[in-house]
């Protein structure tokens, strides 16, 4: 079957599930989304805090999507995903990705953007939990950061229950963010 888009995940049918959580899914990207993620990106409350202009519409997502993907590798030991409820609609995007190129910085991240329709659940919380679980035990990765910019006060509380600190300020596209992080054994140690 010819697909206009062919370099998505699970077009062969397949949809990896990247991780699970008690409630939530994490999962490839596939064309579909697109439709979910234009809606994701024409609401002011996500758009707004992340800097970002209204997206113009599913051919917009599908190559923002596209992007991604060829930017930071094949995505699934690494990259941009989908947040789902279990067996349920996808409600957002979670990350667990290289800094690099977006930001000079040799290590990886976890992030967090969510249809505000889902806010107030933990679900940012609870997603946030299952990738620093993901980056510390199967990719085996020392520490996690995050990236955010100061103003923006409900990631930065995700990032402070999930125990991040503030370890300093980063150039992130092009805009200068804090930088937050916590450890393996840190982690650990706190749960
Ligand atoms: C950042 C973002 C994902 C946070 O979403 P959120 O819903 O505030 O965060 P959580 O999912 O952790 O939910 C926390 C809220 O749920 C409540 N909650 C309910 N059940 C909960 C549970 N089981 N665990 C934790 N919190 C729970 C908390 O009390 C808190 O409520 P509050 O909003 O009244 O403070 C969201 O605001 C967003 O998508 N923003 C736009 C995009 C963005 O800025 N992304 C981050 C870029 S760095």
């Amino acid at each position: 079957m010819h697909h206009p888009h062919p370099v998505f995940a699970g077009e062969n049918g397949v949809v990896s599930t990247i991780t699970t959580t008690t409630r939530l899914e994490v999962r490839q990207l596939v064309s579909s989304d697109a439709a979910f993620l234009f809606d994701l990106h024409s609401q002011p409350a996500v758009t707004g805090p992340l800097a970002m202009q209204p997206s113009t519409g599913i051919p917009e997502e599908l190559q923002r999507t596209e992007r991604f993907t060829s930017l930071f590798g094949d995505a699934l030991d690494f990259g941009i995903w989908g947040l789902a409820l279990l067996d349920g609609p996808l409600i957002g995007l979670v990350l667990l990705k290289p800094l690099r190129p977006l930001g000079d910085h040799d290590g990886f991240e976890v992030g967090w953007r969510l249809h505000p329709d889902s806010w107030g659940n933990g679900y940012a919380t609870e997603a946030g939990s299952g990738l620093v679980e993901l980056a510390f035990g199967p990719r085996r990765l020392t520490e996690v950061f995050a990236v955010i910019e100061p103003s923006n006060d409900r990631s930065h509380a995700v990032a402070h229950r999930l125990g991040m600190d503030k370890i300093g300020t980063l150039e992130y596209a092009g805009m200068s963010h804090d930088l937050l992080s916590i450890q393996a054994d840190q982690w650990r140690s706190s749960r």
